[in-house]
């Protein structure tokens, strides 16, 4: 197929090119965003492959869809960011990458949380100006806390049994509950009971209409003081305006994410020359509690591998007629189980 690849980096272009030699579709690699002012340039192209910051509102749909697009291959399993609806009036497709390695964002939401627990961030940049005081780095012993978790999809049951290895007691909330989780001692409970008991609670859940805000004021009011919250999921799950409130009053032990709710237009680029326009990015970023990453969760050689070669399967089997059903999104997916 000819495919328009957008928000084109140097290691997509890597890792399509490899698994493309499989494939042999037509890859024009945009370093643009996609958006209603960028859809355009994919005219002419059956197949369109954007990024997880990418618009696809209607007016890009349409006029993707204008210039014969017939296949949306997200190269991400979240798909919050297309507008399911407009695409299947006009019938385009939208396939996407269910399972990558749900172990890779599982992993760094660890890394966030023993890097805010430990204090690993003050202390790398301290040891490097050769102060070796501890003062200020005292962290807890994550083995007898409860986490909370919620969503146990893919990467929530890989998170789950990472801290059970650690010790822990694990919650969850989830609509739909995994018996095998279940049977390890992960307990379901309610979102308040698990905002209420948990000493560290992890976003795993997709961003939906539901999700939209699910850490408020009213939720942070709920938990233990001292609570390490941890996003890894998108960032409109997480109010940021209330975290930072309860970060102002001393309230949060500590905040881990990967995802920031404006993070379209900062996220993915080197703006180190640049003065900062995001006031509330900035505010978070003056906290000594707080450690943020630019979306690199889904960023090992792996998951790269998987994404790049179920992309391209995917478009490989729209040709032929037969994208495995598993990798489809229908407007229905907002609200069944989806990444
Ligand atoms: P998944 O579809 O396997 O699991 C999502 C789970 O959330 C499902 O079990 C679903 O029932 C549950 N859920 C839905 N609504 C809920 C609610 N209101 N409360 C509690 N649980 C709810 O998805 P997967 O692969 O585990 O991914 C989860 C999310 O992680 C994705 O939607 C995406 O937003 C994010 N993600 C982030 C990446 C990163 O690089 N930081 C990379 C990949 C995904």
């Amino acid at each position: 197929m000819r495919i328009a690849l957008f928000s084109a980096r140097g290691f997509d272009r890597e890792f399509f090119d490899r698994a493309n030699a499989r494939h042999g579709h037509e890859i024009v690699y945009f370093e643009a965003g996609l958006d209603s002012r960028t859809a355009g340039l994919a005219a002419g192209y059956a197949c369109v492959c954007p990024f997880v910051n990418d618009c696809l509102d209607d007016a890009t749909i349409e006029s993707l869809a204008r210039g014969g697009t017939r296949l949306l291959a997200l190269r991400s399993a979240g798909f919050n960011h297309v507008d399911l609806a407009g695409a299947a009036r006009r019938g385009v497709t939208v396939a996407r990458v269910p399972a990558y390695s749900p172990h890779a964002v599982a992993e760094h939401a660890v890394g966030l949380l023993l890097t805010v627990n430990r204090k690993l961030h003050r202390a790398a940049a301290r040891v490097r100006e050769h102060n070796f005081a501890l003062d200020g780095l005292m962290g807890f012993d994550l083995h007898g806390k409860t986490v909370g978790l919620v969503g146990t999809g893919r990467i929530g049951d890989a998170f789950a049994r990472i801290m059970l290895g650690f010790g822990c007691t694990v919650t969850a909330s989830d609509p739909n509950p995994d018996a095998a989780l279940a049977g390890l001692g992960v307990r379901y409970v309610g979102l308040d009971d698990l905002f209420e008991r948990s000493d560290v609670i992890s976003l795993h859940c997709p961003l939906t209409p539901e999700t939209r805000h699910l850490i408020s004021d009213a939720a942070l009011a709920r938990m233990k003081p001292g609570v390490v919250i941890l996003n890894t999921s998108r960032g409109s799950v997480l109010d940021t305006r209330a975290v930072i409130r309860a970060l102002k009053a001393g309230r949060l032990g500590g905040l881990g994410i990967d995802v920031y709710e404006e993070e379209g237009d900062l996220f993915f680029r080197d703006l180190s020359d640049r003065a900062l326009l995001d006031d509330v990015l900035a505010r978070l970023l003056t906290f000594p509690n707080v450690v943020v990453t630019a979306h690199q969760g889904f960023f090992t050689r792996e998951a790269m591998e998987a994404i790049a070669e179920t992309t391209l399967a995917n478009a490989a089997g729209f040709e032929r007629g037969c994208v495995p059903a598993a990798n489809l999104v229908t407007p229905q997916a907002h609200i069944a189980k989806s990444g």
